[in-house]
């Protein structure tokens, strides 16, 4: 039998005349780093916090570790590290001390929380500035800073919410690694929830798209993109191009004079089977691409709209802290 670390069962959480969360259900493996893909207001931070004790849902309900998140709050905050969307550093202390006053609150002490402290400073690559003031830190050092006080008390499930959010492409690699060998070294399971897609697809074992409230899909990055059922393969000619028919062909389009787009099930195995078809009909090829359907793509077949503009049309800004709360 499997053992769930994370449950949640028709989830719903209303605010007034809004439905944040509106029916969510999904099951995350032990040991699994499982994302919820989705624009601005999609209701993942509010799944989160549902998770994570901090909001009582309206319906449903959602097991973590084990333990109900409304019946049993303390037994599943012991059990969780959280790294909220916003930051919720003491700017003022230093990164050591950011850390032991959390660790204090989990009743850590003595060598043991000052061993421990260390040990993670040194995991997010920040031991030597254990005494430094975190107003002098740079983004993506308050983020690892996070993450590490968040692992202070060995979580079972550690809860991300947007980990990467604003921050420099290199800074981000460099948290997916952290954030990657928190899933290897320590066994932990990792629930997050991001807006960009790299993101979802890089990291996480599973994915679950969330929009206005809901899930829409659910899988692992390729079979949400099998869902989109063809692929696409750019061909460029010497000479006059001129469109090809076979039976593996869904779909042929001549773009320009030279070059034809070529609609398959699958490119892998297309792609020969099309040199030999054109070939034969004295087609010289220069070039052939094929360009990987995104989850993006993926987006616009579910939605009708690009995640892109999904971000855009909330009109509130997707990158930095959010100013309204
Ligand atoms: N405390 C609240 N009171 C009223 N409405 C809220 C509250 N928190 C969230 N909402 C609304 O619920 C919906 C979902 O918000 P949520 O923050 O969960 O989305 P999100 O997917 O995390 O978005 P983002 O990418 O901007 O972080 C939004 O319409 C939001 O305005
Ligand atoms: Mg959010």
């Amino acid at each position: 039998m499997v053992e769930y670390a994370v449950v949640a069962e028709n989830l719903i959480k209303r605010f007034k005349d809004v439905v944040a969360v509106n029916d969510v259900s999904f099951k995350v493996e032990r040991g699994e780093i499982f994302g919820l893909l989705g624009p601005n207001g999609a209701g993942k931070t509010t799944t989160i916090h549902i998770l994570t004790t901090i909001l009582k849902p309206t319906s449903g309900k959602a097991y973590v570790a084990g333990y109900d998140v409304v019946k049993e709050p303390a037994k599943v905050r012991s059990k969780i590290g959280i790294v909220f969307q916003d930051p919720s550093l003491d700017n003022q202390l230093t990164a050591y001390d950011n850390m032991f006053i959390h660790g204090r609150l989990y009743g850590l002490n003595g060598d043991a929380l000052r061993n421990k402290i260390f040990e993670l400073l040194e995991f997010v690559e920040l031991k030597e500035f254990a005494n430094k003031q975190v107003r002098y830190f740079s983004g993506g050092m308050r983020r690892r800073l996070e993450i590490a006080r968040a692992l202070l008390h060995q979580p079972d499930v550690l809860f991300l919410d947007e980990p990467t959010l604003g921050l420099d492409p290199q800074t981000r690699v460099r948290i997916w690694d952290y954030i990657m060998s928190v899933k290897k070294e320590r066994n932990t399971t990792i629930v997050l929830t991001t807006h960009y897609m790299d993101e979802a697809e890089e990291l996480c074992d599973r994915i679950a798209i969330m929009d206005k409230g809901k899930i829409i899909a659910e899988g692992t990055a390729e079979e949400l993109k099998s869902m989109l059922g063809s692929e696409v393969i750019y061909v460029k000619v010497v000479n006059n191009a001129s469109c090809v028919e076979a039976n593996f062909i869904e779909k042929c389009v001549r773009v320009r004079e030279n070059l034809l787009e070529v609609v398959v099930k699958d490119a892998s195995t297309a792609i020969p089977k099309l040199f030999d078809v054109m070939t034969s009909k004295g087609l010289k090829i220069v070039e052939v691409s094929y360009r990987k359907p995104t989850l993006n793509e993926v987006f616009i077949h579910l939605t009708g709209r690009e995640l892109r503009d999904a971000l855009e049309e909330s009109g509130r800004p997707h990158l930095g802290p959010r100013a309204w709360r």
